[in-house]
């Protein structure tokens, strides 16, 4: 099998007859047995992605190839090599977990008896054998993802696309599913997930990239790309644009870090949270400044957003 799980070159989408830019020119590369984290905000262009990589959707221009073949001419094969879980699951929900899962293995052509034994091994895999026998309606959130998931594996995929596979769960459930997921991959399978969390691509993936309006805007493993945004955000609360602006230009003459006002707050990336808070508050004292607070985070997406583009997610 090749090297490389997932080759896209130059991948344009538009949509409402030219008027949406899904995808613009992207390009990107997976190596077969790591995981990529697709990162970016609603909207991005992850899940056009996601739908032609999976042959349900074709591309305006540009090509890609999966283990080596190409998307266009050989997806018949292409389609039992991969899975796909994630927003738009084909489930039922008055059949129980145990019939939803068989159902699938059937439309995928596994024999009645070894249909069976497969979704039950998956109900099991999945922490879901106590449940099998209830309808899907009663399930929780995080177990119907995780029958999702185990639904997407019913023909064992050499290669995985997870969409957004935790937005929405509560902590505990996301903490599970992700334990899966790194299952999965330990046993060798390759990964494509999306997602909008900078926490669970920093978990997850050993590659990360950033998409903004249908363009890959960062690419790079999460090192990388900490190394960019610094491990730390410092966020001064002033009170007002001014002030911030004033602090900004301050705290600009003795050091040497990302510095960017959102109106009233001044963001500080930095790789020595703490230390540099110290400094930061020095300056502000000594000037005179009128603090209004201060937190120390980890970068999140909006921040990550921020440091690239300038602008927060929302804009
Ligand atoms: N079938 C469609 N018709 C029209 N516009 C679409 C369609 N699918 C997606 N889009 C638009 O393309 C862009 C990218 O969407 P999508 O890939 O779903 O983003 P994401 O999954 O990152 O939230 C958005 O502006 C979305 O509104
Ligand atoms: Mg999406």
């Amino acid at each position: 099998m090749s090297e490389q799980a997932i080759e896209v070159t130059d991948i344009s989408k538009t949509f409402a007859k030219g008027k949406v830019k899904a995808l613009d020119e992207v390009s990107f590369t997976v190596e077969t047995g790591t995981v990529l984290g697709l990162l970016g905000p609603n909207g991005a262009g992850k899940t056009t992605i996601v739908r032609i990589l999976t042959t349900i959707l074709k591309q305006d221009s540009g090509t890609a190839k999966i283990f080596g073949l190409d998307l266009s001419s050989q997806s018949h094969v292409i389609k039992r090599l991969i899975g796909l879980a994630g927003q738009y699951a084909a489930v039922d929900e008055n059949l129980t977990g145990f019939e939803n899962l068989v159902m699938i293995s059937r439309l995928t052509h596994l024999k009645k008896s070894v249909a069976k034994t497969r979704s039950l091994e998956l109900l099991e895999q999945f922490d879901l054998t106590s449940a099998k026998d209830r309808p899907l309606k009663t399930y929780s959130g995080g177990m119907r993802r995780r029958l999702d998931l185990a639904a997407s594996l019913v023909n064992n995929p050499n290669l995985l696309f997870l969409d957004e596979p935790t937005t929405g769960l509560d902590p505990q459930s996301r903490l599970m599913l992700w334990d899966s997921i790194q299952q999965l991959v330990k046993d060798g399978t390759t990964v494509l997930l999306t997602t909008q969390y900078l926490e669970e691509a920093d978990r997850l993936a050993d590659q990360i990239i950033v998409i903004d309006h249908g363009k890959v805007i960062a690419n790079g493993t999460p090192s990388d790309l900490k190394a960019q945004f610094g491990t730390s955000i410092i966020s001064v609360e002033l009170q007002d644009n001014n002030s911030a602006e004033l602090a900004k230009a301050k705290i600009q003459d003795s050091i040497s870090n990302k510095l960017i006002v959102d109106r009233n707050v001044l963001r500080i990336i930095s790789n020595d949270g703490p230390k540099l808070a110290l400094d930061v508050l020095r300056i502000i004292d000594a000037n005179s400044i009128n603090l209004a607070g201060l937190n120390i985070s980890e970068p999140s997406l909006d921040d990550v957003f921020l440091t690239l583009t300038g602008k927060t997610i929302e804009e």
